[in-house]
């Protein structure tokens, strides 16, 4: 398993390129099951969730094909060239366990599958690092459109009765934690091609699920309320395949805002889109860091001092979940006492920890973390979780005394593209040990 070794202390300065959107690519590439004929993705980054999902809508009858970039034209990395996928074949509607337990976001395949297939069989997601990942939501949505659910083995299998089609309703979709990002998808996937029309309430209003509904009106949906807490779908008989570009990765472009913060640095992020920040921009403008738009770029700098604050996450818009341990990284050297409150996830802290024995000051106290802000950390030898804490932990280490070393990025590989290379171009002393 490979590690990441970092050397603190510099400045980041320079452009970095956002990459297109995981969250997005990932349903998006789930939807291509629906369509007849082939769809052409775009901005699809090289990430190896997305492995994952090409592997399983292969597995499950599509043709996969990444073409080759394009010159770049550009001073950055070449982007990565588009995504072709075409439904060649329907037999198989089982997604296996044993790609299922390497990515929970194999659930997107439930919806498309018995939309247009008519059955689905997948293995139930386990949890994960950040706790229990349930998908009682998305199965009780299905089943207000008229899939049946049995488990078996370890796989939940769904079918709609023979000689019967889904049937629109309204329905609502919300949980004790608030709506569901990929059970939003999933059912909004399967009503598309449902008789009648459907009024999901209590959708996520996420920018990927907008960026879903975008692709499945070019293949011919008929949608509308997406972005909003009611997504009205009138069904239609088929989608054609389409050619789509995926948004930028949000997450992304927040966690390198926070590294241009931590590191007193300047950076020029290029390819993103601000509006899906806002409350991030909220909190850390109130920190103290300079944020700038021009067009798709954001200017990043900050001043020395950094200011504590609260933060609680919430479903978009609020402040995102997956942005809330490198905003952790950050406050850990805030003037003073600032308290972090995760209401998405029960167990979202196990960054805690790993930033606590690199000399953070960070207590627990249930869904709260209370952060000490201290003048420095130090290096050490850490270790990666889950995707977001091992960001968090590169972000500490840029900026620690010392050497820090993180095993298992492989948790990074997953989300975020290039990383120790986009770093290393803007000046952060980062190299990956490629463990034999
Ligand atoms: C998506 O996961 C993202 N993943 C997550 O990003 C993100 O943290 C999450 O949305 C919240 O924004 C992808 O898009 C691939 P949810 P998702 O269903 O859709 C509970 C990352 O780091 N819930 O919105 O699986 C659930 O336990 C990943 O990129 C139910 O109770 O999350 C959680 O408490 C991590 N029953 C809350 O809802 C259900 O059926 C929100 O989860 C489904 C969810």
């Amino acid at each position: 398993m490979d590690s990441f070794l970092i050397r603190g202390g510099t400045r980041l300065k320079g452009k970095i390129e956002i990459s297109g959107s995981k969250n997005s690519s990932l349903p998006i590439v789930a939807a291509c099951l629906l369509a007849d004929g082939p769809t052409r993705l775009h901005g699809v980054p090289r990430l190896s969730d997305i492995d994952s999902m090409n592997k399983l809508v292969g597995e499950l009858g599509c043709h996969v094909f990444r073409n080759e970039p394009a010159a770049s034209g550009h001073d950055g990395p070449p982007l990565n060239g588009p995504l072709d996928i075409e439904v060649r074949d329907e037999k198989v509607s089982h997604a296996r366990y044993d790609i299922v337990k390497t990515m929970r976001a194999s659930i997107c395949v439930l919806g498309p599958l018995i939309a247009k297939r008519g059955r689905a069989q997948v293995a139930i997601p386990g949890g994960c690092a950040i706790g229990d990942r349930p998908v009682d939501l998305h199965i009780r949505g299905l089943m207000k459109l008229g899939a049946e659910f049995r488990t078996e083995g370890g796989d939940i299998v769904g079918e709609v009765p023979k000689g019967r089609r889904l049937k629109g309703c309204n329905l609502y979709l919300g949980g004790a934690q608030g709506p569901t990002v990929l059970g939003t998808i999933n059912v909004m996937c399967a009503a598309v091609l449902a008789e009648g029309n459907t009024v999901l309430v209590g959708a996520a209003c996420e920018p990927e699920v907008v960026d879903c509904a975008n692709l499945l009106k070019k293949m011919g949906a008929k949608i509308t309320g997406e972005g909003t807490p009611e997504i009205k779908i009138e069904g239609v008989d088929k989608l054609i395949g389409c050619e789509h570009r995926v948004i930028p990765d949000r997450i992304e472009l927040g966690t390198f805002i926070i590294a241009a913060a931590l590191t007193n640095g300047e950076l020029e992020l290029k390819h993103c889109n601000l509006d899906h920040l806002v409350a991030v921009v909220d909190r850390l403008e109130e920190v103290g860091v300079k944020i700038v738009r021009e067009n798709g770029t954001v200017f990043v700098s900050s001043s020395r001092r950094l200011n504590p604050v609260e933060m609680t996450t919430q479903p978009y818009p609020g402040f995102p979940t997956d942005l809330q341990a490198q905003l952790m990284a950050l406050l850990c050297l805030g003037d003073g006492m600032s308290v972090i409150t995760e209401r998405i996830f029960q167990d979202r802290f196990l960054h805690v920890g790993e930033l606590n024995r690199m000399g953070a000051k960070i207590r627990k106290e249930g869904p709260t973390a209370i952060i000490q802000g201290v003048r420095e950390l130090q290096g050490a030898n850490v270790m990666a979780s889950d995707l977001r804490a091992s960001a968090a932990l590169v972000l500490a280490g840029m900026v620690a005394r010392g050497t820090t070393k993180i095993d298992r990025v492989y948790h990074i590989d997953r989300g975020y593209e290039k990383i120790e290379q986009k770093l290393r171009a803007v000046g952060a002393d980062i190299e990956r040990i490629e463990e034999k």
